[in-house]
């Protein structure tokens, strides 16, 4: 694979970023580094989504201007995603010019070729959602099932978009491709709502809504959301209807759009028409993730559970966010729900990351260090019976990243590292020293270190701080590319630099964090 192509969702600005925000990026992050260890070129886009009601009635609310608004919640997405190590290539705002600029194109474009034309209408308006709603997707209340909340009835003169024009395509896209929504089952509910489509309105009268970018030649409407927001996918990477710059022929069209179940209708239904208008061919595949709760609730203002990622790296006094990562990345199986609970994110890291990996190292390398002064001998590089493992094992998590299985990916990993576990535990080391069993005890550790390499390969998407810090006490390169990992890594001469050798992560043994905080 020559370029992979990553995206998230784009944020909504009205509130600091939460733990749900913080799943979908983190699993982004972790595609986007495995891919990155396969792949020579890689790109990964994220940001915030920054029109619209919601924003303008908050801002109003709060006495300060749109802008000034979104320039300090888009900061806050920002930090918190830097505090993650989200290495993202790029953050997109689309507030930003360009973007602002490209969207007015896109819209000309298809006003230019007849699939957006002007309609006078009356509906029901969701500004959770941000969409206009059917009466019979409300709850028996006349509720949005989402946000539980009354929609209001607009009436309005409107721009449509023309997706009952792409319908067969797009149901005919789905089904030849069975892999373009991921995870498979979501793809008969996506198929179920197109039986059902119409056209949709793509603009506001500016009256009504004044936060967002003006239609061109039209100064009485603005672009509407949905179309301004999925269009940050194209523009950010140079799309221009009269002309994009080689880094969009490069890049486009994305290999994974990463996304929330709630808004997959607007990413295989509304994103591909749009591109189907536009010519250009479709994402590859769409990944819909599951919803995160908290302590098996839905995170909500009114349950005030809403939890803050960088809340939880100070209560728990981390200061890397590894286990953090590491815990949301595996979650969840793909496409399905999660759960985030104080007492189960410490058990689990701390069994897994510091007891069994951590650990395993730590104690391989000491014996390494105790019994030969750090040195792998020539006589101990023999054949080692953990590679066909270790190896099955790198098959194994790129076979599911293929799929972006992460949660299972890492169920791999730590089953390798339960495996060489149990050989120490069976090989005893420490008894080969003492029975004078010089060469089989080097060999066993030896065998234990090599596999160790390939683990902190392994693991790098997820803990990138810890894989990195295992790299370094063994003496091997972190960012050797996954074909290139042989199991061979260690060889004669290599000496462990015993200044070196520390815990790659601490037990959180700490009280457990104050609910409040
Ligand atoms: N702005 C739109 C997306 C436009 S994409 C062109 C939006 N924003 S959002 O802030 O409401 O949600 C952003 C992403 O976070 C979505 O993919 C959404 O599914 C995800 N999550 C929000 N809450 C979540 C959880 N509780 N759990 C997991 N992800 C959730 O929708």
């Amino acid at each position: 694979m020559a370029k992979f192509y990553t995206t998230t969702a784009i944020d909504y600005v009205n509130g600091a970023p939460h733990i749900g925000h913080a799943y979908e990026k983190i699993l982004t992050d972790v595609i986007y580094r495995h891919f990155t260890q396969r792949c020579e070129d890689t790109y990964f886009l994220t940001g915030t989504d920054e029109h619209g009601i919601k924003i303008q009635k908050t801002s109003v609310e709060k006495g300060i201007s749109p802008k000034d608004f979104c320039d300090i919640n888009a900061q806050k997405f920002k930090d918190a995603w830097k505090t993650l190590d989200i290495g993202y290539s790029q953050f997109i705002r689309t507030t930003d010019e360009q973007h602002e600029k490209v969207v007015q194109k896109i819209f000309k474009k298809l006003v230019d070729k007849g699939d957006i034309y002007k309609h006078s209408y009356k509906g029901l308006y969701c500004s959770g959602c941000e969409a206009f709603l059917n009466e019979k997707d409300l709850t028996e209340d006349g509720l949005c099932p989402d946000h539980l909340k009354k929609p209001e009835v607009v009436e309005e003169e409107n721009y449509f978009f023309k997706l009952t024009k792409y319908k067969d395509a797009i149901i005919k896209h789905i089904k030849t491709h069975p892999d373009f929504i991921v995870p498979a089952f979501r793809a008969n509910e996506v198929l179920n709502q197109l039986e059902n489509i119409e056209d949709i309105s793509v603009s506001r009268v500016n009256s009504n809504v004044s936060w967002g970018i003006p239609v061109l030649g039209d100064d009485s409407q603005v672009i509407y959301v949905w179309i301004d927001a999925l269009s940050n996918y194209i523009t950010a990477i140079g799309y221009d209807p009269e002309g994009s710059d080689g880094k969009f022929e490069k890049l486009w069209p994305a290999d994974v759009q990463v996304i929330g179940k709630d808004i997959l209708k607007f990413h295989s239904i509304y994103w591909p028409a749009i591109l189907m208008a536009l010519d250009l061919p479709l994402p590859k595949h769409i990944l819909a993730h599951g919803w995160i709760t908290i302590d098996e609730a839905k995170m909500s203002k009114s349950l005030g559970n809403v939890i803050s990622p960088t809340a939880v790296l100070e209560a728990f006094n981390l200061d890397i966010p590894d286990p953090f990562r590491y815990y949301m990345a595996s979650a969840a199986p793909c496409g399905k729900d999660g759960n985030y609970s104080d007492e189960d994110f410490k058990e689990k890291v701390n069994a897994h990351l510091a007891n069994s990996m951590g650990n395993l190292l730590n104690r391989t390398l000491s014996m390494l260090v105790k019994y030969f002064d750090g040195d792998i001998k020539q006589e101990f590089l023999g054949k080692n019976e953990l590679k066909e493992k270790a190896l099955e094992t790198v098959k194994a998590v790129k076979h599911h990243f293929d799929y972006f299985e992460v949660q299972e990916a890492s169920q791999k990993i730590m089953e390798l590292v339960d495996f060489v576990n149990k050989y120490v535990t069976d090989n005893a080391p420490w008894t080969l020293a003492k029975e004078g069993k010089t060469e089989r005890c080097g060999e066993v550790l030896t065998n234990v270190l090599q596999v160790m390499t390939v683990v902190a390969s392994l693991i790098y998407p997820y803990c990138p701080n810890i894989a990195s810090a295992m790299a370094e006490q063994l003496g091997y390169d972190i960012k050797t590319k996954l074909d290139d990992i042989t199991c061979e890594t260690l060889i004669s001469g290599h000496l462990i630099d015993k200044e070196n050798i520390k815990p790659v992560f601490l037990r959180m043994d700490s009280e457990l964090a104050d609910k409040k905080k």
